[in-house]
């Protein structure tokens, strides 16, 4: 990872409501770590946080700024700041060939047709894919889809890359595939998961539970807690809290 890249998240006072029901709850996350690890249980509200800090949703109250930019107010700067790596390709991918997803958040970011195009094929070939060009995204095993939205993602250079959690569902080699591509690419990372074995390597860990922000620090302590925790919650018999 180069050392220069942070995260540079100053996310102050967030609360979200969908309906009525409190979501994120006066949430407060400041860090300028390089690296920073989101950690919670299905529903605490990580994938709602990782689209309100990439600017997808606005959030009912608060302020969110990554490096500086305001990313409810400013969406143009957004584009070009922040990039968010969905929970499952499916959700992200809009075009049928490799070449036309990889180039569509280029010409976003405003950039011409053929500007878009060539930055795409370097893109493919830096993780050497060139021939993935114009094949057809249907055709891709999940893991590819994966690859296919993380160089998307990465074309568009952004300076906070959100994952939420992208490894789940793959298998070891591309897990640490991915991984590597990652830590080539200079950027700040927030890693969302539920899995603590995913965030060891975070300069900073933040645990959300039910909307809030409930401990923060270094990832070893953290994530022993954590773990302890979430197997004391798995030796109970009542999962009425995961109906939400
Ligand atoms: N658009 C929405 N409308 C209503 N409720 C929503 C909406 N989006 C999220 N929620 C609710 O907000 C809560 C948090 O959801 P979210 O997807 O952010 O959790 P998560 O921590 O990412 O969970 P998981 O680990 O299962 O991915 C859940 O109870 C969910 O039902
Ligand atoms: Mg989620």
């Amino acid at each position: 990872m180069n050392q220069a890249a942070e995260a540079a998240i100053h996310c102050r006072g967030l609360c979200h409501e969908v309906q009525g029901r409190v979501i994120l709850d006066r949430i407060d996350l400041c860090t300028d770590a390089a690296r920073v690890g989101v950690v919670g249980r299905n529903g605490s509200g990580k994938s709602t946080l990782a689209r309100i800090l990439a600017g997808l949703v606005r959030p009912s109250a608060g302020q969110v700024r990554i490096h500086g930019i305001d990313i409810a107010r400013d969406r143009r700067a957004a584009l070009q700041t922040v990039g968010l790596l969905f929970q499952n390709p499916e959700h992200q991918i809009i075009f049928p060939r490799v070449d036309e997803e990889i180039a569509f958040g280029l010409r976003q970011q405003g950039l011409s047709r053929d500007e878009a195009g060539r930055r795409a094929s370097a893109m493919l070939d830096w993780f050497g894919n060139a021939h993935w060009s114009d094949a057809p995204v249907t055709e891709l095993s999940q893991g590819q889809k994966h690859l296919v939205c993380m160089m998307a993602v990465l074309a568009m250079r952004p300076r906070l890359l959100i994952l939420d959690e992208p490894f789940a569902g793959l298998d070891i080699p591309t897990r640490l595939q991915l991984a590597r591509y990652l830590d080539r690419a200079s950027v700040g990372l927030l890693h969302i998961s539920h899995d603590p074995a995913d965030l060891a390597g975070c300069d900073r860990v933040f645990w959300l539970d039910r909307g809030r922000i409930v401990a923060d620090g270094p990832p070893a302590p953290l994530l022993a807690r954590f773990t302890e925790e979430m197997q004391r919650l798995g030796g109970l018999d009542d999962i009425s809290d995961l109906a939400g």
